[in-house]
């Protein structure tokens, strides 16, 4: 016999699902301010939960981030200076408070993460290390649909060094297309593409998992076998950092960087995270990088004097005190994230999105962009929508959904393991087939 999607099954999902509890530990925009434009046939309660599925793009605050800035201002307030040692959560070793937990979530050792500036910020400084093109190797290769920040970073690091390097800039980006007729690249096609152009590649640098089509590219496989080709590798995962359950330092990239206000809800803007290797780490004098204050080693950093010593520690790449308002959000999240477990927050994140998935089955003329196998892709599913997809899009904004509208016709949607539900899935498929149907 045929599964019959019911509300009731969601509702049963929700109450046997173990990580439950998290939900409530975040504040959700409610129906009233999400659809501006409702119309009474919808009949939901105004201060009812709208459905968030744009945790992709900015993760949805905990309760405890309001409490935790207030804290370092009080501190601020009543200490001043002093606060850098007497702070609750004293200031000078702000970072090393957020290094255990930032490491777990993307498998990597203590010693190998650090957090600080904005992502496109940590790819450059981290390419300043570890893209050092020559007049035959001199080649990037990012995946065509890569985020435009991406494309203007390799582009603009493929320019500084042209001219004194000897190559021809323009060539200096390879761009990895899918095959004609597909929307995804084919982990067999990136690799014969490394092959072919081993002798001019100098940087591989992909997303974890594609901003656009939600696909999860297969990190240990394709690190491997580029580093075997003696290319360095790097991986920007602004989409995969606390949605795949990543294990950096097994799988062996030379970095890696990531946003903090996607998945890992530490707000706008929020501090980033960078990874480098530790095999990279042990003779810090011996990699070229751009310096500051707080890539010096602690032991000699208020001596003041002129030389820098970098630590040996991914800390090497920072250049800069840390800001104490701006780390408390990622402080408490990654509190969260360590509570949680991205084992668990993963098992749940593919029965949420395979059940998405499912019930789009159903949904006529939706294509699905992101692979259908569970081990390619996240919590985000892209889909394309039929006829005036962006007039659809604000219909289902006005019945209270939270996704975001790529042109000319993709909508991503990404049930988020730790404050989404299956009911919220139901949801979100009801109003799309509604909105379909109009
Ligand atoms: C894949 C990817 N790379 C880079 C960026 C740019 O990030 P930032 O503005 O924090 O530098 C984003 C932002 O969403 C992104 O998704």
């Amino acid at each position: 016999m045929e599964f019959q999607p019911t509300e009731a099954f969601a509702l049963e999902m929700d109450r046997n699902d173990p990580l439950r509890g998290f939900r409530s530990e975040f504040c959700i925009p409610c129906f009233r301010d999400i659809a501006r434009a409702a119309k009474p046939r919808y009949n939901f309660d105004p201060a009812s939960p709208a459905v968030y599925f744009v945790g992709n793009s900015l993760g949805l605050m905990p309760g405890a981030t309001r409490a935790a800035v207030e804290q370092e201002l009080d501190d601020w307030a009543r200490w001043g200076v002093e606060g850098h040692f007497h702070a609750k959560h004293p200031w000078y070793p702000y970072h090393e408070e957020l290094r255990e937990n930032l490491a777990t979530v993307v498998g990597a050792r203590p010693r190998e993460v650090v957090a600080m500036n904005s992502l496109t910020t940590n790819l450059h400084l981290l390419m300043v290390s570890f893209y050092r093109p020559t007049r035959e190797r001199y080649k990037i290769v990012i995946e065509d649909s890569a985020f435009p920040s991406d494309s203007y970073a390799v582009q603009s690091q493929a320019e500084f060094h042209a001219a004194r390097a000897g190559f021809d800039a323009p060539a200096g980006v390879l761009r990895l297309r899918p095959r004609e007729g597909e929307a995804t690249l084919r982990t067999e096609d990136i690799l014969e593409s490394l092959d072919r152009e081993k002798d001019s590649i100098a940087l591989v640098m992909l997303s974890g998992v594609n901003y656009l089509t939600g696909q999860l590219f297969e990190i240990p496989e394709i690190t491997a076998f580029a580093r075997e080709r003696g290319m360095v590798v790097g991986w920007d995962l602004a989409h995969a950092a606390g949605n795949i359950d990543l294990s950096l330092h097994d799988d062996g990239p030379d970095f890696a960087a990531w946003c903090s206000y996607k998945y890992l809800n530490s707000g706008p803007g929020a501090v980033a995270g960078a990874f480098v290797h530790e095999r990279h780490l042990d003779d810090p004098a011996k990699l070229p990088r751009f310096a500051g204050w707080w890539g010096n080693d602690p032991a000699t950093r208020f001596k003041m004097g002129p030389e820098f010593v970098p630590v040996a520690s991914a800390d090497a790449w920072s250049l800069s005190n840390p800001p104490v308002l701006a780390m408390a959000p990622l402080r408490v999240s990654l509190g969260i994230f360590a509570k949680a477990g991205m084992k668990a927050l993963r098992e749940k994140s593919r029965l949420l999105t395979g059940y998405l998935e499912f019930l789009l089955r159903g949904a006529h003329g939706v294509k699905v962009l992101t692979p259908a196998d569970p081990a390619q892709r996240g919590c985000q599913l892209s889909l394309v929508l039929p006829g005036d997809a962006r007039q659809k899009f604000q219909h289902m904004q006005a019945a209270g959904i939270v996704c975001d509208f790529r042109e000319p016709n993709v909508i991503r949607a990404a049930p988020v393991p730790l404050y989404n539900t299956f009911a919220d899935v139901w949801n979100f498929s009801n109003v799309l087939k509604m909105a379909l149907a109009r």
